[in-house]
């Protein structure tokens, strides 16, 4: 499941393991993984998967994993040890913790998860885009936002290695060694988690105060893939994790959970593999805020122009509608950063006079006539005014620059079937990624057209 689509079978390391639970408890055996279903490498869309033996209804529950096999830093033997040293294993990612129990668990020859382990055959399968050479994550990924998000999760790893986990490791030499618990296999472990943890969600008062939940992994329950049009999901119940079906699922059909709702960029980051067209309906392509800016600078034609640009910009800087970093969200039906980009649309259009009265009224009277709506819609993008639509459509072909090729040439490689076998794992993954950016930008230039 998860990222285990693939690295070639054909690394030449012999036939995996057979898929053993061995290290569940017997209490595990006699009810949990419901008899309707199987667990195979044959049939699921990427390396494992759970298939459906017989017919399921909605609302069955096809595995119920009991806490006490959850992998965490709650159930690791150094728990103590990990709780005692909470404060200095505090980061930016919160995975510290969990990823320091990974490595002893990893490394020790007695843990009760060796054979959880093994079933990941020493992440072999984990090829996620930290993996890749720069080089081949510039030229496949080059304008889907992954090779920056990359860059940022390395200097983390780095970070996080060298300031929190070597110094705790050397702390505590009877349990860790560096050379064995090295930078790399550190890497691998935070892919692992990457791909494959699962964090419970909080009661709703508690969001506010303690911050997300720690991740943990739960064995069996992560062997099921992610589609957008799942068909099961995780239920956490005090005693135990229930995968349960949301959907009937016929027989012999692969069950899915959901990773959540997730853009393609963000599957081949986070998990190593993306949805092919059409499949993933939760799919975003991003405009970066600056493109936009840079559009309207374009159009500015006299340096007054571009003055009243540069200050339209740090208005809505100061509204928090609009920063360096940030992007715009488009989905297939609708701009996900709603408030934002029709904000930024609004006032980077208005004349030096309406900008100089709106600061003066200061957006008070704002929710008069038409700014009622801020939704929008593919159909309230169509109704834009003609200059919002006309900077909305520079801001779009500035964007479609950014990528190393256009969509006609992705589209010939999807409709040849013979070249798409041909094309590696990972050029797969990336044109499904870059394809599906592309037809919701190119969707958006015919809206505002
Ligand atoms: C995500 O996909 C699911 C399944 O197709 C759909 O029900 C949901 O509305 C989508 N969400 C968004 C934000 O597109
Ligand atoms: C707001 O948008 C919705 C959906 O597009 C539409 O039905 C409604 O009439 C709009 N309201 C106004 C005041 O424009």
């Amino acid at each position: 499941a998860g990222g285990t689509e693939g690295r070639p079978r054909s690394a030449g390391r012999g036939p995996p393991p057979p898929i053993s639970f061995s290290f569940l408890p017997p209490r595990f055996f006699t009810a949990p993984l419901s008899p309707k279903v199987r667990l195979s490498r044959e049939g699921a869309v990427a390396g494992y998967g759970m298939l459906a033996a017989e017919e399921l209804e909605a609302g069955e529950v096809v595995v119920s994993v009991p806490r006490s096999v959850l992998l965490s830093q709650h159930t690791s033997p150094i728990r103590a040890l990990l709780q005692d040293a909470q404060e200095s294993l505090q980061s930016q990612s919160g995975w510290v913790p969990l990823l320091l129990a990974l490595l002893y668990e990893y490394t020790a020859s007695n843990s009760q998860w060796q054979p959880y382990f093994s079933l990941w055959q020493d992440f072999r399968s984990l090829d996620h885009p930290m993996f890749w050479p720069e080089e081949e994550r510039t030229r496949l990924l080059q304008g889907t936002g992954i090779p920056e998000a990359v860059d940022k999760d390395l200097a983390n790893i780095h970070l996080e290695y060298s300031s929190i986990i070597l110094p705790f490791m050397e702390s505590h030499p009877n349990i860790f060694d560096p050379k064995l618990h090295t930078l790399e296999l550190y890497k691998q472990l935070v892919a692992f988690v990457m791909a494959y943890s699962f964090q419970e969600p909080l009661e709703e008062e508690d969001e506010d105060e303690k911050g997300p939940n720690p991740p943990m992994m739960v064995p069996v329950a992560d062997i099921l893939n992610h589609v957008a049009n799942h068909n099961a999901n995780l239920e956490y119940a005090p005693q135990c994790l229930r995968m349960v079906t949301t959907q009937p699922i016929g027989k012999g059909q692969e069950i899915f959970n959901t990773y959540g709702q997730m853009a393609n960029w963000q599957l081949l980051h986070m998990y190593g593999f993306a949805e092919p067209y059409p499949g993933n309906t939760n799919d975003t392509a991003d405009i970066q805020m600056v493109t936009v800016r840079k559009a309207a600078l374009q159009r500015a034609k006299s340096e007054a122009q571009q003055q009243l640009v540069s200050e339209q910009w740090d208005f809505l800087c100061q509204l928090e509608m609009v920063g360096e970093e940030g992007a715009f969200v488009l989905g297939w039906d609708e701009v996900l950063t709603e408030e934002e980009l029709s904000m930024t649309l609004k006032v980077l259009c208005m004349s030096e006079e309406e900008f100089k009265e709106y600061k003066e009224q200061d957006g008070w009277e704002d929710d008069s006539e038409e700014e009622e709506n801020s939704t929008l819609s593919n159909e309230a993008l169509s109704k834009l005014k003609t200059p919002c639509k006309k900077l909305l459509y520079d801001s779009v072909l500035l964007t479609l620059e950014s990528y190393g090729s256009d969509l006609k040439a992705e589209q010939d490689l999807l409709n040849n079937k013979e070249a798409y076998e041909k094309l590696s794992r990972r050029e797969q993954q990336a044109l499904h990624v870059r394809y599906g950016q592309k037809r919701i930008l190119h969707q958006l230039l015919e809206l505002v057209r």
